[in-house]
Parts: C-alpha cells; sequence; structure tokens
C-alpha cells in the first residue's frame, strides 16, 4: 500500500539496482548535512488551532508569474533516464498534468529536445557554468529554442563533493553489467527489460556535443574535467545578459550569496545545499531559510530545497518564507518505484498531507501561511 514518499522509496528499492537507488538516496562524505536537512524539518512543530472554518482551501500559488496547482516543483536531477526508461519525459508529463513545474537537469539522460518533443508545457532548464562557455551558450540557445520557461543555474558545484557510495557501488554510466553487480540486475527484471529496450541510457545533452563524451563513465570524472572551478559572479551576470527569460540561482545557503544572486539579477533564488550532496557539515537548508528570506527582502522570489519529503514539510518552508518547494529524491524515488504513476501519486500524497495540515493549522490558503502556523524556538540544527 502506498500511502507516504516513504513507501515509494522502499518500493524503489526492491525496483532499481543498488547503485541506482544509492545514487539518489546518498549524501556527500558521511551524509551529516544529507541526515540535517531531514532532521531540522521533522524538529519543527505546528501549532494547532481549532474552531476555524476550512472548508474551503485553495492550494493554488504561481512560480514567476505562472500558475501551479500548488507550491511544488520537481527540481532537476541528473540522470533520472536511469531510474525509469525515458524518466526525464514521464516527470515532465506528470508535473504537467499535476499543475506543477518540472525543471530538467543538464546531466539528464533525455535531452532537452526530447522532453520538448514529448511534452506540451514548458519546463524549466538547469545548466551548470562549464570551462567551455560556449557549450553553455549553445545549452542556452537549445533551452531557447524549446521554449524553456526559466533558466535555473546551480552555483553550488563548481567541484563535486565525493558521495562515497558511487564508487562503493560501482556506478557507471551508461550502467554495465558486471560480476559485481549481475545478481542485483537480474533481481529487478522490469528495470534491466526498461533499459534494454529504452532508447536513451546516457547523458542525452552531452552526448556528441564536446569531444571525448564517450569515454567519460563516471559522474565524478565528467564534473572534474567539465566544471568551472573558477566561475564567479561576473559568470553568473554573464549568463544573465545571455538569457532573456527568468533566471533562477539555485544552491544559495547564505545571505550575503543571496544579496549578491538578486545584484545578479535573479528573478528567485533556490535556498539549496543540493540535498546533502555537496558541502557536508553545512546547516540544513530549513536552518537557514529565515536569514535568507530576509536578506532578500522580497526583491526575488526564494524557493527551497532539502528533505522534502511530505505536505507537512512543504508548509514548513513556506511558513518559513519560501515562495514553493522543490524536490529531488522524492521525484526519483517515485520515478524508480511506479514510473509516471509513481511520481504522480508522489505529488498527489503532497498536496493531500499539505491540505489536511493547512486545516488544521487553521489556515485557508498557502498566501496565509506563515511563521504564525509553527511553535516559537524549533529552528536551530541540533547535532546529530
Ligand atoms: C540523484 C540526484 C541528482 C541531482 N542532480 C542535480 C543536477 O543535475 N543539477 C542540480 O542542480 N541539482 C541536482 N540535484 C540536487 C537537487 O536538484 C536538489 O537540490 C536536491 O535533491 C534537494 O534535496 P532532496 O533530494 O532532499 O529533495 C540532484 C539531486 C539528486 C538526489
Amino acid at each position: 500500500m502506498i500511502l507516504s514518499v516513504e513507501d515509494l522509496r522502499e518500493l524503489a528499492k526492491r525496483r532499481v539496482p543498488r547503485a541506482i537507488f544509492d545514487y539518489a538516496d546518498g549524501g556527500a562524505y558521511e551524509e551529516r548535512t544529507l541526515r540535517r536537512n531531514g532532521a531540522d524539518l521533522d524538529a519543527l512543530t505546528f501549532r494547532q488551532r481549532v474552531m476555524i472554518d476550512v472548508s474551503n482551501i485553495s492550494l493554488a500559488t504561481n512560480f514567476l508569474g505562472a500558475a501551479a496547482s500548488m507550491p511544488l516543483g520537481i527540481g532537476p536531477t541528473g540522470l533520472a533516464g536511469l531510474f525509469h526508461a525515458d524518466g526525464e519525459i514521464v516527470g515532465a508529463r506528470a508535473a504537467a498534468a499535476c499543475g506543477i513545474p518540472f525543471c530538467l537537469s543538464t546531466m539528464s539522460i533525455c535531452s532537452i529536445e526530447d522532453v520538448r518533443a514529448a511534452t506540451k508545457q514548458p519546463f524549466w532548464f538547469q545548466q551548470y557554468l562549464m570551462k567551455d562557455r560556449g557549450f553553455n551558450q549553445e545549452l542556452i540557445d537549445r533551452a531557447a529554442a524549446a521554449q524553456c520557461s526559466a533558466l535555473m543555474l546551480t552555483l553550488d558545484l563548481q567541484v563535486i563533493g565525493e558521495r562515497r557510495r558511487d564508487p562503493r557501488n560501482g556506478l557507471t554510466i551508461p550502467p554495465r553489467l558486471n560480476l559485481r553487480n549481475a545478481v542485483d540486475v537480474a533481481m529487478r527484471p522490469s528495470w534491466a527489460l526498461g533499459m534494454l529496450f529504452g532508447k536513451r541510457r546516457t547523458f542525452g545533452n552531452l552526448v556528441g556535443r564536446i569531444g571525448g563524451t564517450s569515454g567519460i563513465r563516471t559522474l565524478a570524472e565528467w564534473t572534474a574535467t567539465q566544471f568551472d572551478a573558477s566561475a564567479n559572479w561576473r559568470d553568473v551576470e554573464w549568463v544573465r545578459s545571455r538569457w532573456p527569460g527568468k533566471l533562477i540561482l539555485k544552491g544559495v545557503l547564505d545571505a550575503e550569496d543571496a544579496r549578491f544572486g538578486v545584484a545578479a539579477g535573479a528573478d528567485a533564488i533556490v535556498v539549496s545545499n543540493h540535498g546533502g550532496r555537496q558541502l557536508d557539515g553545512a546547516p540544513s537548508t530549513i536552518s537557514v531559510l529565515p536569514e535568507i528570506v530576509d536578506a532578500v527582502g522580497g526583491r526575488c522570489e526564494v524557493l527551497f530545497d532539502g528533505g522534502i519529503r511530505s505536505g507537512q514539510d512543504i508548509a514548513k518552508a513556506l511558513a518559513l518564507g519560501a515562495r514553493g518547494a522543490l524536490i529531488g529524491k522524492s521525484f526519483l524515488f517515485a520515478l524508480a518505484a511506479a514510473g509516471e504513476a509513481g511520481v504522480t501519486k508522489a505529488i498527489e500524497i503532497m498536496r493531500n498531507e499539505l491540505r489536511v495540515t493547512l486545516a488544521l493549522t487553521g489556515t485557508t490558503s498557502v498566501d496565509a501561511v506563515g511563521p504564525h502556523i509553527l511553535r516559537a524556538g524549533h529552528t536551530q540544527s541540533r547535532p546529530l
């Protein structure tokens, strides 16, 4: 019985090989920040309110001027197409049908053009700053040609945090069958068949675009050779000057950086620590959200990610000032568990949880959510 995102996670564990599951489930180094994201959200408690008319509750909102049915979006995740055949297309379709935004990663399996051809709603496109700025320009042009409604520039991956589960599991792209994983794969026949008969198994946006991609087998290897460790705010301004549409800056965890982001022309920032996959020992996103909202002072939208597994978590992020929340792992678990139906299920579970949470805190719309729905004094990181 699937009643929660955790149920989808358990199902995902059984549906995809360990290396794929762990790639989503894990974080960097000792995974402290990964755990903190969830623990600090859990530590927040709601103020239960009673005898308020909650017979009509509105979850509708908008992101960057576009209507959304609830304050939730699917964030960019590399390799989604390895969790389920054509995973990015499937995810974009589910998001569109549920009325929420979908962001495609540069490191996706389905390319920008694949997703554009297979979907009707505009989607967001995420990119990193590459050493080869010509390639960034090319990606910007491709996103514009695909009529992407926003460009998301990720700022927190100039170098890659070591995700230790990946080398331990021997994760390669495309996945390879070897003696170590043969039994694991054989026990997951529907995944194996999906991959075997699926057209796409490697980085769709990169193949054939930069010399030598065919020899690249791991994400860490690709990142080390292509991402620009010297990138700085002037480069963000460069992207701003090249992209005429809405610009989202993702990976802000510090109030001063938030101010720089606003000055660089961001339409939105995403408070994010990459789901605990980069700087281990960094604070949880929920613990820094209030100071970042304060620093931004309404000059751009503030989105939030990190540890969102339920509608309650979304309500907590809204209470501390976010306009909406994005999901990474919850999306991938749902995708691995049951493809498009799984992603739809995850969104609907979160929608219902959010609706009930608003009702029981005496709140009738997402616009009316504020810090008053939380009990005071529970926002500090605690040692794990
Ligand atoms: C498997 C995986 C791959 C990811 N790939 C990307 C990516 O390509 N680009 C990016 O900006 N963020 C990427 N992220 C980070 C997510 O966009 C998001 O910040 C994070 O997952 C949020 O935390 P959550 O997983 O707890 O929801 C990835 C996250 C995961 C779990």
